[in-house]
């Protein structure tokens, strides 16, 4: 099935990002989001980066236009009457995201592949609000979506094998490389980088080492690029808190307890570099 025309749901700092990558890859690509405000600001950060990219000599004035002339905005779901594929990218809720889905799954032509870019959630669950749950995929991209290459597909337990060899060829085309993943908790990226983020604060709230510590002993120790306190502070903690919860109730398994100074931060609202100060303090 050939794929022409997308939907990106939710104009937010993901959906703004995949929107772009059909867009470059030559896809005629509908960005939905409930406000305009969103859709104006996710727009003006897509012509933001491409005009940096026509500076730094990595694209023309005409590649960029071509680019802009095919992403369209929209706050109605009924424009996915004409989509081939739609990857939803809302806020990271069950009830929000099977609302858009049972919606979508009127609007959408019937052979439409229908996607979420959900970090954690089920998407057997998600897929279980249509009626064309083998059609129903996850699509996990990572953040920055421009700039990394990898997207973690992941297979509900109905998603059928056509479904997922048609998704995993046109991740190929957005010059992205596609890694197959069933559908548990956490997934595996998740679920393998957040208990080292949660046992990386343990370590602090346990005194052993200082926060610039830790960070320094993962970066030049296991040559990551960035320390796992940094990245928590990146992602947001409240994020952080939220997938450790995921992973707990999830397995039932107490080794993936959330940290009591992870929740305590939460709490005081430190929530990171959004918000001026997690692990770090920064310049508002
Ligand atoms: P965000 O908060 O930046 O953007 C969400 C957008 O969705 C907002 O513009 C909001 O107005 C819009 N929205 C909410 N409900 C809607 C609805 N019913 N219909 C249309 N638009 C709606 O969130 P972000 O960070 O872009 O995350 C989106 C999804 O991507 C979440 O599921 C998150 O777990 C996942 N994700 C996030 C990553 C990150 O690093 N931020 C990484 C990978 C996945």
């Amino acid at each position: 099935m050939a794929i022409n025309t997308v939907m990106v749901i939710g104009a937010g700092q993901m959906g703004a990002g995949i929107a772009q990558v059909f867009a470059q890859s030559g896809f005629d690509v509908k960005l939905n989001d409930l406000q305009e405000e969103a859709l104006e600001k996710g727009r003006a950060g897509i012509e933001k980066r491409l005009t940096r990219a026509v500076e730094k000599g990595r694209m023309t004035e005409d590649e960029k236009t071509g680019r802009l002339s095919r992403l369209a905005t929209t706050t109605t779901l009924a424009d996915a009457h004409d989509c081939d594929f739609v990857v939803e990218a809302v806020v990271e809720n069950m009830d929000v995201k099977k609302k858009v889905f049972s919606e979508l799954d009127t609007h959408a032509p019937a052979h439409a592949i229908l996607a979420s870019n959900t970090s954690s959630l089920p998407i057997t669950e998600i897929a279980a609000s249509t009626k064309r749950a083998d059609q129903v995929i996850g699509m996990h991209f990572m953040n920055p979506v421009p700039v990394m290459k990898l997207v973690e597909i992941i297979r509900g337990l109905q998603t059928s094998d056509e479904t997922y060899q048609a998704i995993e060829d046109m991740t190929k085309q957005l010059s992205k490389t596609p890694v197959e993943v069933r559908d548990f908790p956490g997934f595996v990226s998740n679920r393998v980088l957040m208990p080292m983020i949660n046992e990386a604060i343990y370590t602090v709230y346990e005194g052993v080492a200082e926060p610039e510590a830790v960070d320094e002993v993962m970066k030049l120790g296991m040559n990551h690029p960035m320390g796992p306190l940094t990245l928590a502070d990146f992602i947001g903690l409240d994020t952080c808190l939220y997938i450790m919860e995921v992973l707990h109730e999830g397995f039932g398994d107490s080794k993936y307890r959330p940290c009591p100074l992870l929740r305590q931060y939460v709490q005081a609202g430190w929530l990171g570099k959004k918000s001026g100060r997690g692990f770090y303090q920064y310049e508002s």
